[in-house]
């Protein structure tokens, strides 16, 4: 047992200590609170009992998935976040990096940081909460003054999804979205498939109808910290953006319509570069998002061949993204302010978790020279995102 762990143990308890030798059973939905231990290799997962609550009249649960090198995501159905996921560093030794919290008030205290969520029915900004569909003008709940962030008031982050088809490695959640609710015009059936698979990838899938001509722009909003969570700042990370270009912003982080070359910019992370090392350039970008917090433009791709790669300099943990999706917010944890206590015992302080959240870009539906977010009646929407961990 290493001194991080007995740390953590001495901080957590009680958590559900998982031993990956030890705990073969199915990817499974959890009751209460397991201990198991082990004396090879332990991680820390958050407790069972703390994702057990009704809400809205609806049940919610935990539940594990695991592969078989051991690596492991827990998950709820609370707005189908992803609460933690231990994947092996350079030595072999299974690192949380997923900030999460170990029950769903804390999700709550932090809601408006979006920790592990499921983000919809519109992920990120719409300006002043407004656009128009077939010529009829929507307005939305203004959360983020003056603009609508990541679904509006009550966005799907914050609602219990029902759990189809559960299997060791993988889950599907289903949400209906009625019509008008937060404002979006059609019902819209949601399904996302989260799977842990072999080659330690954690894949996300998306898919959503309408029977209303609507918007929709689904997307994960995890918080990593690839040198584990609560490790300290991100800001050594290694990270690389098939991106030649982004979107910049306004004052209050709408786009400003511009694709601009990222070129002898901070925001060219072609060639790898740390994310620290140009963050507080007095560059006027930057000083918008008070930090990275903009969409990067991903260079032609597809869903083969990883679009961005982060490396924790600690622990050479290295994240490969690949994604249907033409866009990224690459966000640095700005706004992260040590308020809230994540798993393990440590607060979120500012820069010690990034997003990359893919996505289409935002504010699309106000400006039609972006790839389009409009479902139509009989239309799929359908886009896959894969994190996947190296070392
Ligand atoms: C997104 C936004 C950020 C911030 C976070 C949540 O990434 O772009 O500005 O609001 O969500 O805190």
């Amino acid at each position: 047992m290493n001194i991080l762990f007995k740390h953590l143990q001495a901080v957590l308890l009680p958590a559900c200590i998982l031993s990956l030798a030890a705990c073969n059973q199915p990817a499974h939905k959890t009751s209460a609170t397991t201990i198991m231990t082990d004396t090879t290799t332990l991680i820390i997962l958050p407790p069972a009992a703390g994702f057990e609550k009704t809400i809205d009249g609806k049940q919610s649960h935990f539940y594990i998935l695991k592969n078989k090198n051991g690596v492991t995501a827990a998950v709820t159905n609370y707005g189908a976040h992803l609460l933690s996921l231990a994947v092996p560093d350079k030595a072999g030794k299974l690192t949380d990096v997923v900030i999460g919290f170990d029950n769903i008030d804390g999700y709550k205290k932090a809601m408006s940081a979006y920790y592990g969520a499921t983000v919809g029915r519109y992920g990120n900004r719409i300006a002043k909460g407004h656009f128009v569909l077939d010529g009829h003008g929507y307005d939305l709940y203004i959360n983020n003054k003056p603009n609508t962030l990541h679904g509006g008031k009550k966005g799907f982050n914050d609602v219990i999804w029902d759990v189809k088809q559960i299997n060791s490695q993988s889950i599907t959640f289903t949400y209906l979205s009625k019509d008008m609710e937060e404002g979006f015009p059609g019902n819209l059936n949601c399904k996302v498939t989260y799977e842990l698979t072999d080659d330690n990838a954690f894949k996300i899938s998306y898919e959503a109808t309408t029977d209303k001509t609507t918007i929709v722009n689904l997307t994960n909003h995890s918080y990593f910290n690839l040198n584990g969570v609560g490790s300290g700042t991100i800001l050594n990370h290694l990270v690389e953006l098939k991106a030649a270009n982004f979107t910049p912003v306004d004052s209050v982080l709408i786009p400003t319509g511009k694709i601009q070359s990222v070129a002898g910019t901070p925001f060219d992370f072609t060639k790898p570069a740390t994310i620290g090392s140009r963050i507080d350039n007095n560059d006027e970008q930057l000083k918008r998002g008070k930090g990275y917090d903009h969409n990067f433009v991903l260079d032609k791709h597809d869903i083969n061949t990883p679009i961005a790669a982060v490396t924790g300099d600690q622990s050479g943990i290295k994240m490969e993204i690949f994604t249907t999706e033409p866009g990224l917010q690459f966000y640095s944890g700005n706004f992260m302010s040590g308020d809230h206590t994540m798993l393990g015992g440590k607060k979120d302080e500012r820069r010690t978790g990034f997003a990359m959240e893919t996505q289409h870009f935002p504010d699309s539906p106000n400006q039609p020279q972006f790839p389009s977010t409009v479902l139509k009646p009989g239309d799929v929407y359908k886009t896959v995102t894969i994190y996947k961990f190296l070392k």
